[in-house]
């Protein structure tokens, strides 16, 4: 039976909320005083972007919005089935789109969204990631925000989970795989 335990730090809190808000900053530099719709996908990039919001400048006409999606299915490994199992509320036809995901692996879930939400004629459509694991991808996304590129090591902490745990640890953390 092998057993989950957390394991050393990879990005330490200072370390994140420093590359939070060069983020921010080249964001609302880019869109200048144009009108912003955040969107999050959850549940991960949930603390992500709440920090990300909060960096950006107050005079900024930042809108957040938030989709739920499912393809993980409990387990560490992408399925590659992408489930919408809440979508956005706002009408996003001739608005700024920026999605915000935690991470991107396979690439599978950012494709499918981006494929679906590019079909309501958005004015523009980014993406931010916090963490990219690029040796993981299986079909190309363009990712204009990043925050880190990370090896493929199984993490969890500041809105990535195990099996649903360790999402609100601050720093982002390693998990260890032991076999008892
Ligand atoms: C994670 C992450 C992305 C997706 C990335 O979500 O938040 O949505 O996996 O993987 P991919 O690039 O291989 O498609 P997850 O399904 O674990 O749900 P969660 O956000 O609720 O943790």
């Amino acid at each position: 039976m092998s057993e989950y335990k957390l394991g050393d730090v990879m990005m330490p809190r200072d370390v994140i909320a420093g590359r939070v808000k060069e983020l921010a900053a080249e964001i609302a530099n880019d869109f200048d005083k144009q009108e912003l719709l955040v969107v999050g996908i959850l549940t991960g990039a949930s603390i992500f972007l709440t920090d990300l919001v909060r960096e950006m400048p107050e005079d900024m006409d930042v809108r957040m919005d938030f989709m739920s999606v499912s393809s993980y299915m409990q387990s560490t490994q992408s399925s590659g089935v992408v489930r919408i199992l809440h979508d956005i509320k706002t009408s996003i036809e001739g608005k700024n789109v920026l999605v915000v995901e935690d991470i991107i692996d396979s690439g599978l879930t950012l494709a499918y969204l981006l494929k679906l939400l590019s079909s309501r004629k958005p004015k523009s459509l980014k993406t931010c990631v916090l963490l990219d694991k690029p040796s993981r991808r299986k079909t190309e996304v363009k990712v204009e925000y990043k925050g880190f590129e990370v090896p493929d090591e199984f993490v969890v902490g500041y809105g990535l989970d195990y099996a649903g745990m360790w999402r609100h640890l601050k720093d982002i953390r390693k998990v260890n795989v032991v076999e008892v």
